[in-house]
């Protein structure tokens, strides 16, 4: 904390009060509203915690004026052009960049732990064929609270890496095994001699008759992509994760909670949300209508993919992932994709709109992430999950980190109470 103070006056009573500011490493500090009620007996209002800080973090800094986000102090593009997938998650995981033994000891814990218990797998029989993926994957992530007792001591710093390890190894086994159940094919068993995102395509891809060839190109998207949805500090899902884990929750059950958190349009969910609008608006002629209907207030058709809480410039992700999106249908064989050519064009209309300029709202990452998916096959009901995967690192790291705060007590906000005031019971025969 630094000496500086905030002052506050209280116009009724004249009291004041010097409220810490918490100045961070980077980016605007924060006022410490914790004294408030005692000395001024008021709480603070901010619906969606607009400009609340609820913890002190050193994972990932995001500057949304400037469109900057970096992991650990690295910035997204050097990870995004020079590191991949499990070398992100272990310095998110530990914090610094792994040297060679560290980064194939990691690997490995991760190949070690790729397969699940038996009985998870029979879960997936109690869903019906056409169960959301979603509903899947958040129940029996919160199901293997039942199981791997071994490391779900809290408290224990050995069994937090295990328990950090297996939910990384084994969410890619988790999302194919509901793909696979969705296509009433035979489940596929992880492959340890894979890469992460390799052996990923191939449980989701393969099956039992047919041999199969990973595309490079395609484990290289989605590497990408998972690097880019690694962390996003205090999102709806993350944040979901430690108030979850505030409690001192099982961390399955606590990471189910993002899954959970992550699922909704406005979140995660805006990945599907988009491929389903631009199948609704279906060729470019008819964007200024639903341009249109975007801006009309009456309305509560949004634009998916435009907007972000935090980024009012541009999302440094959507503009890695653009790049990447032309490559990936391009050497897919898909670049004359009718929706990728709706997209553009989107864009185009949307970023030369006053209603959007006025207002920056600019693409962000899940308006290309959805339309890279597509092109490698995977259908739009999986696209969240993929999303999931990604996230599963930075809701570890978050909890993890969170365990370790000095200042952690159970998440636990406050209201303004606006319903009736005290009023009596009064009997069933004598209302009328
Ligand atoms: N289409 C049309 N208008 C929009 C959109 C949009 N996509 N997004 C925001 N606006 C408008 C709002 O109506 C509001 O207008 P007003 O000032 O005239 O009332 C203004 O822009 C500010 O919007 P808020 O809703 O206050 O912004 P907030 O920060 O609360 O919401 C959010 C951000 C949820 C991402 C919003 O922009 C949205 O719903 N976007 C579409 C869904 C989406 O793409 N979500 C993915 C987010 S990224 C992620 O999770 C990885």
């Amino acid at each position: 904390m630094s000496d500086k103070t905030f002052e506050l006056v209280n116009p009724e009573t004249g009291k004041k009060t010097a409220l810490p500011v918490h100045e961070g490493s980077m980016g605007p500090g924060s006022i410490g509203v914790t004294g408030l009620f005692k000395e001024q007996g008021v709480f603070t209002y901010d619906p969606g915690f607009a400009a609340t800080s609820s913890c002190k973090s050193a994972i990932t800094f995001i500057d949304g004026q400037e469109g900057v986000l970096m992991y650990r102090g690295y910035p997204i593009e050097q990870l995004a052009g020079k590191s991949n997938f499990i070398e992100v998650a272990y310095l998110l995981l530990y914090g610094e960049l792994p040297d060679k033994s560290s980064l194939a000891g990691f690997d490995e814990q991760i190949r070690y732990h790729t397969m699940i218990n038996e009985s998870l797998l029979r879960f997936f029989n109690g869903f019906h064929y056409d169960a959301h993926p979603m509903a899947m994957v958040s129940s029996v992530i919160c199901s293997m609270s039942a199981f791997y007792h071994d490391s779900t001591d809290i408290r224990n710093a050995n069994h937090r890496e295990t328990f950090a390890h297996r939910i990384i190894a084994k969410i890619p086994t988790i999302a194919a095994a509901a793909y696979k159940h969705s296509q009433g094919q035979p489940f596929i068993y992880p492959s340890n001699d894979l890469d992460y995102c390799s052996n990923l395509l191939r449980m989701f891809f393969a099956v039992p008759c047919e041999s199969y060839e990973v595309n490079p190109v395609a484990a290289r998207a989605l590497d990408l992509l998972f690097i880019l949805h690694a962390d996003h500090e205090q999102n709806a899902s993350t944040s979901t994760v430690r108030i979850a884990g505030s409690s001192d929750s099982n961390p399955y059950a606590a990471i189910a909670a993002g899954v959970s958190s992550l699922w909704g349009p406005a979140h995660g969910g805006a990945n599907e949300a988009v491929l389903k609008m631009l199948n609704e608006i279906g060729s470019t002629k008819n964007i200024p209508k639903f341009v249109a209907r975007a801006k009309d207030k009456q309305d509560p058709f949004r634009l998916m993919g435009f907007g972000h809480r935090v980024y009012k410039n541009y999302d440094p992700r959507a503009t890695l992932i653009r790049e990447m999106c032309h490559k990936v249908l391009e050497e897919l064989g898909s670049a004359n994709e009718p929706l990728l050519e709706l997209a553009m064009a989107l864009e185009e209309v949307a970023l030369e709109d006053e209603y959007f300029v006025k207002r920056n709202l600019y693409p962000n990452v899940d308006f290309y992430s959805g339309i890279i998916y597509k092109a490698l096959g995977i259908p739009t009901s999986m696209f969240t999950v993929m999303f999931a995967i990604a996230r599963t690192v930075g809701w570890v790291a978050h909890w993890q980190e969170s365990l370790e705060d000095p200042d952690r007590r159970i998440g636990r906000p406050r209201q303004v109470y606006i319903g009736p005031t005290k009023r009596d019971y009064v009997e069933l025969s004598q209302r009328g």
